[in-house]
């Protein structure tokens, strides 16, 4: 049942470039439009929308944290992203303009469901991101958009991952479209970009030995950093949360912005500090302030573990061990950049002898508040 794989998570990091196609399967149409009927809420009804909340989990809050870049970015609409486990304990202000989404791989978690709960006796309307049919969370929504990741046996989740971006990514174009906000050249090209995005991500995993090998060698150290910035902040988050639970080492994501009001200090000799690279195309920006952040970790002694596309040229000096990425729009580059981490961390937990799909003290779904 684990088709020839060790682990189940080797199975389903494998499995990612096809589970995206699915999920994407039969929700663009041939004209490049989205086509998301699916989805229960009326046209109108989005068109009213005035605020966008995601709640969510773990992993799942990577997802939707990713999710507010992108539905801000494209819709205009203001999201935030919270934490489910402390969402309802602020007394959030909701009303029936917002639109709540809930994302989860299981369905079943008990923080997200009693966030919705919560969310839908405020009178906002809830829509699951899910890759589980008939759980209780769609159960318990006002609409659901499946992910397609198929079943996700590992504890750790990296397919279900993909997809709920896939997911989060459709519910935001699919909302400039019916809003017609900024409905234009950069949304087409977006959405055909993300109909290859499985051929990218299957590139990414043809080339991950040199990854193993860097794992297996780091194997003996206490700490691992991870740096991003915009969406590379989130999958910074998700590649220390893989290494936590997998590899049971003490792992920090930072947004590489933030080093220099405190992290900075924790840099040490040989200190591996993995650095998710954005485009040096689209906002160049972000990118020449990244590449300074890797100089000023390397100067004090940082190894620095540098995740570039493909042709970034600048990141080389610095890069102490480079990991290629293909190119890919700003906001899609969470899809073929946290595909390296995984690896890594599966990586790690292998070398250090740890049980890969069943780590200590975690349970697949967490059904308890
Ligand atoms: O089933 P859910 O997506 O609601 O689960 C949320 C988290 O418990 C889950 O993503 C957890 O963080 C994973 N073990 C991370 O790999």
């Amino acid at each position: 049942e684990k088709g020839g794989y060790d682990y189940f998570m080797l199975k389903e990091i494998a499995e990612q470039p096809k589970a995206v196609a699915d999920t994407l399967l039969g929700r663009i149409d041939e004209s490049g439009r989205l086509a998301l009927d699916e989805v229960h809420i009326p046209d109108h009804v989005l068109r009213e929308v005035n605020k966008v909340v995601i709640v969510a989990c773990g992993t799942a809050y990577h997802a939707g944290m990713i999710a507010k870049y992108a539905i801000e970015h494209w819709t205009r609409i203001p999201c935030e992203t919270e934490l489910a486990s402390e969402f309802r304990y602020r007394d959030p202000i909701l009303d029936q303009r917002t639109l709540v989404v809930a994302i989860s791989q299981s369905g079943e978690t008990m923080d997200t469901l009693m966030a919705l709960r919560h969310a839908r006796e405020q009178g906002a309307k809830v829509l699951a991101i899910c890759n589980t049919n008939g759980s209780t969370i769609p159960r318990e929504s006002d609409a659901v958009l499946y992910t397609h990741a198929g079943p996700e046996v590992a504890v750790a989740s990296t397919k279900a991952f993909l997809t709920q971006l896939v997911a989060c990514y459709l519910v935001a174009l699919y909302l400039g479209q019916v809003r017609g906000t900024k409905w234009g050249d950069e949304i087409h090209s977006v959405i055909r970009e993300l109909s290859q995005i499985s051929t990218e991500v299957e590139k990414v995993l043809a080339t991950m030995e040199p990854v193993r090998e860097l794992a297996r060698s780091l194997a003996e150290k206490n700490t691992v950093l991870f740096l991003g910035r915009h969406v590379g902040f989130p999958v910074a988050l998700e590649g220390a949360l893989k290494l936590k639970e997998l590899a049971y080492m003490h792992a920090e994501g930072f947004a590489a912005g933030e080093l220099k009001h405190g992290p900075i200090a924790l840099i040490e000799d040989d200190l591996p500090v993995v650095v998710v690279v954005p485009s040096p195309r689209g906002r160049s920006v972000l990118h020449d302030k990244i590449v300074s952040n890797i100089q000023e970790i390397r100067a004090r002694g940082a190894r620095t573990i540098v995740i570039a596309e493909e042709g970034d040229e600048a990141v080389v000096p610095y890069a102490d061990h480079l990991v290629r990425i293909p190119a890919t729009p700003t906001l899609l580059q969470p899809l073929v950049a946290t595909v390296p981490l995984q690896v890594f961390a599966c990586e790690l937990a292998t070398a250090r002898g740890n049980e890969v799909d069943q780590p200590r003290n975690l349970a697949k779904s967490v059904t308890v508040e």
